[in-house]
């Protein structure tokens, strides 16, 4: 579809529409903005839900992941729209600007704290969902990608072209192209590939003004600045090309359990030192909850249980002892391992059977959504034993199966890119993150408490000065921008160094460039300065 001749992006672009609002004084901000989409949309009836269309809730709710976010106090946008054109977007900027609506920019809808359709000002939800391109290209083994697909579509997408290629992105599959991206991105492919981000070769952006922007165009600092600053402070990625990375015919997976009866705290203690130094086909995440069990010595019956997932690039012979020689202590057998297809391997981590057909990842409403608060942090030298058990007795104190910590390690190629590749720094040297979630359906402000003093617990074994944080694992309890759009430097450093180290400087240089007017924010979004 070509919208772009339209009147209203040219009247927009010679800024002569902002004053010639011919509706009266009174009506109300959202018919307003759906007048001034109607000029430009060709039909707006399945594209735009004001909040009088019975399919408003539905929609909005069809992609909340964070259901902390879906109650009936949660603030709610005036209109969601679902462009299915850049044209249409382009009116969506346009129309906001005029009417001084913020919008919030929704691909996969993935984001802890809402921050893609929640906002304390009158705010338009800008719903990427129907941008679900992708085109393969064979000879260069790269695709141009929609920032509305899943990761688990695109997982689904590649393995209808080929065996043996696959994309190094995040392990959940419904979670989204466009925020994914925009922060980094890893999952169990990172220490051979590194980040979702780091195979990106071009983008396209829609920048404040409504320009449609590719690399060439855009220039390297916003290049740069779109692959990990975070999502929604730049502008809006409509679609991404992305070099697809060799993966065997074959893969290995297992899952495994341990718990503290089983030597667990020797295990994990181990796992902290030797993960990072695996062979770079080799990765194993890890995560733990405390539990009941009947073999528990305690009087409370409480144990603590890990999983230890992996993804091996090769086959099960050679899973078996490279994993037996780097780390013994875990006592993998053969019948643990499965010999499997890249994309059953990336099923699995979505919690589906190995043998579910990847159709599955079609439907990612299928997916298990949980209300609750997380929280993350970076460590660089191994906890020792004693901190370990210090931390178990804090999981016991919340009722079994309502906390977790997820452990994601790095090393392999992850060391072999520097700190200011892309805005995604503290690579190098970094053992692992460590990320800690509590279920807050029930008990909310007792429970929020609780993973608050979690966090204190760890500050003398998490890295410090900064105390590194992944912006894709956004957590609005270390700082917020002013509602009004004017935030300093100074305060917005409180966040922005936690994600990007050194990187935040350059950051805010090409925001204040680029988008001088502050249009593209949100509670973290990178600031703009004054000076
Ligand atoms: C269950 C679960 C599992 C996860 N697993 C992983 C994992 O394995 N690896 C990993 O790295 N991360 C993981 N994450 C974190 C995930 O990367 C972030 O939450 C990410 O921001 C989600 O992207 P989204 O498109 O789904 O979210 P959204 O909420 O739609 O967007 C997140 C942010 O990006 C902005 N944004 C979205 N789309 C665009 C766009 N097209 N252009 C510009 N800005 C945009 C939004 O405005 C918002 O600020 C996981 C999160 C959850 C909830
Ligand atoms: C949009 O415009 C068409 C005609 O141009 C009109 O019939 C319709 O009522 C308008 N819709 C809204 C919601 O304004
Ligand atoms: C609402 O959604 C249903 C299907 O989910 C569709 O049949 C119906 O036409 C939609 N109604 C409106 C007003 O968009
Ligand atoms: C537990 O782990 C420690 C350290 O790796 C080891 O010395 C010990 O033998 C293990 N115990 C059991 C019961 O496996
Ligand atoms: C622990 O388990 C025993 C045996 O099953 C049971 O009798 C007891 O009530 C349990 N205690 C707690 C605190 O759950
Ligand atoms: C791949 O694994 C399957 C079993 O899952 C096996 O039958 C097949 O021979 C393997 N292929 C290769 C190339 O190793
Ligand atoms: C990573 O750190 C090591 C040790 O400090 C150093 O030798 C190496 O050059 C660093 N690599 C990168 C890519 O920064
Ligand atoms: C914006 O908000 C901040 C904090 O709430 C306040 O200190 C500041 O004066 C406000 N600035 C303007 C221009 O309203």
């Amino acid at each position: 579809m070509n919208f772009s001749k339209s009147l209203c992006f040219l009247l927009f672009l010679t800024f002569s529409c902002a004053s010639s609002s011919e509706l009266p004084e009174d009506e109300n901000p959202s018919k307003k903005f759906v007048k001034c989409l109607n000029r430009s949309f060709r039909d707006i009836s399945d594209l735009v839900y004001t909040q009088q269309n019975p399919n408003f809730t539905q929609t909005l709710l069809s992609t909340i992941n964070n259901l902390r976010f879906a109650e009936p106090d949660t603030p709610k946008p005036l209109v969601i729209v679902t462009p299915v054109s850049e044209p249409q977007i382009q009116t969506v900027i346009f129309c906001c600007k005029k009417h001084d609506l913020q919008m919030r920019i929704r691909s996969g809808g993935h984001s802890f704290e809402g921050l893609s359709y929640v906002s304390n000002v009158p705010f338009v939800v800008l719903d990427l969902v129907k941008l679900k391109t992708f085109s393969f290209d064979a000879a260069t083994e790269t695709a141009w990608i929609g920032s509305g697909l899943t990761i688990g579509e695109l997982y689904y997408n590649i393995a209808q072209q080929s065996d043996v290629l696959g994309f190094p992105s995040g392990l959940w599959g419904s979670v989204g192209i466009g925020g994914i991206i925009s922060g980094g991105g890893y999952g169990m492919m990172k220490r051979k590939y590194g980040l979702a981000a780091d195979n990106v070769e071009d983008a396209r952006l829609i920048d404040a003004s409504g320009r449609i922007l590719i690399r060439q165009a855009m220039g390297e600092d916003l290049f740069w600045a779109i692959r990990g600053g975070g999502g929604g402070s730049f502008g809006v990625v409509t679609s991404w090309k992305v070099k697809l990375v060799p993966v065997p015919r074959n893969v290995t997976v297992f899952r495994v359990f341990r718990t503290l009866e089983q030597n667990l705290t020797n295990i994990f203690h181990r796992y902290q030192s030797v993960a990072p130094k695996f062979p770079k086909e080799l990765d194993i995440r890890t995560d733990g909850q405390s539990i009941l069990s009947a073999a528990s010595p305690r009087s409370d019956n409480r144990t603590m249980i890990f999983r230890f997932e992996s993804l091996y690039l090769g086959g099960i012979e050679s899973m078996l002892s490279t994993t037996t020689q780097f780390f013994p202590e875990l006592g993998l057998v053969r019948q643990d391992c499965f010999e499997v297809k890249w994309i059953q391997a990336m099923l699995y981590f979505s919690n589906f059977e190995l043998n579910t057909p990847p159709e599955i990842f079609l439907n990612p409403s299928v997916l298990l959504r949980i209300n609750h608060k997380s929280r993350n942090d970076l460590v660089r030298a191994p906890i020792p034993v004693q901190g370990l058990e210090g931390l178990w007795e804090i999981m016991h104190e919340m009722p079994p199966q309502q906390a977790g910590v997820q452990f994601t390690s790095y090393g392999g190629r992850m060391d072999e890119i520097s700190e200011s590749a892309l805005p995604f720094p503290y690579r190098n040297g970094s053992l692992y993150e460590f990320n800690m979630f509590v279920l807050t359906d029930t008990d909310e402000a007792a429970r929020m408490e609780w993973i608050r003093s979690l966090g204190a617990y760890l500050t003398p074994y998490v890295s410090q000065n900064p105390r590194g944080s992944y912006v894709n694992y956004v957590d609005l309890w270390l700082g917020t921008n002013n509602l009004n759009g004017t935030t300093s430097y100074a305060q917005a450093s409180r966040w922005g160094k936690r994600y990007f180290n050194n990187n935040f400087d350059r950051l805010v240089m090409i925001k204040t460039v680029v988008d001088p007017g502050n249009f593209f924010r949100h509670e973290q979004s990178i600031p703009v300065t004054s000076v």
